[in-house]
C-alpha cells in the first residue's frame, strides 16, 4: 500500500439532519462509517458487493448501495439512514405499515428496502408501482419469500393509509 493511501481525513457528513465527521481512509465505505464510525447499525451489511440491497440508504434524496460508495463520494452530502425514518422516536409511517403486514421474516433485508421505497415514494413525481417492484427485484434479495407482505404495505403506502402499529 501507498503510505498516501493510508493517511486519514476528516470528511464531514449530514446524516439523518445532524452535522456529523469521521476521520478515515478516503476508501472507506460509507457502510463502514456508519456502522463503526457513527454507531449506525440499522444498516446491514449483506453481500458487500453491491449484490443485495441490505446496505441501501439515500444519499441527496436517492438511494444507494452504502457497501460500495467511498466515503469520499459523500462528504458534505445529505444522507439518510433508516433511524432517520423515525418520528418522534416512533417508526415512521412507512415502517408502521410494514409492521401492520409483518412485513419481515427474519427482517435482514428490510431496511435497505425501507429505503429504496422511500426514496422512489418521496421522489417528485414518485414512482408507480410497476417501477418500485422492478426496483426491489432488480436490487434487492429477500431470502425469506416475504415479498408479498412486502408489497402490501407498500400499496398501503401509495393509498395513503396511515399505518397502525407502534
Ligand atoms: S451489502 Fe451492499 S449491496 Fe449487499
Ligand atoms: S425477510 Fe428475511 S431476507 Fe427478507
Amino acid at each position: 500500500m501507498d503510505l498516501a493511501d493510508a493517511v486519514e481525513k476528516t470528511w464531514s457528513l449530514n446524516v439523518n439532519g445532524d452535522a456529523v465527521s469521521v476521520a478515515a481512509n478516503e476508501d472507506l465505505s460509507l457502510l463502514m462509517a456508519l456502522r463503526q464510525d457513527l454507531n449506525l447499525k440499522g444498516t446491514r451489511v449483506g453481500c458487500a458487493q453491491g449484490n443485495c440491497g441490505a446496505c441501501t440508504v439515500l444519499l441527496d434524496g436517492r438511494p444507494i448501495q452504502s457497501c460500495t460508495t467511498p466515503i469520499s463520494v459523500v462528504a458534505d452530502r445529505n444522507i439518510v439512514t433508516v433511524e432517520g425514518l423515525n418520528r418522534d422516536g416512533a417508526p415512521g409511517r412507512l415502517q408502521r405499515l410494514f409492521l401492520d403486514e409483518q412485513a419481515a421474516q427474519c427482517g435482514y433485508c428490510i431496511n435497505g428496502i425501507l429505503m429504496t421505497v422511500t426514496g422512489l415514494l418521496d421522489r417528485s413525481p414518485p414512482a408507480d408501482r410497476r417501477e418500485i417492484v422492478a426496483t426491489l427485484d432488480e436490487r434487492h434479495l429477500c431470502r425469506c419469500g416475504a415479498q408479498g407482505r412486502i408489497l402490501r404495505a407498500i400499496d398501503r403506502a401509495m393509498t395513503g393509509q396511515p399505518g397502525s402499529a407502534s
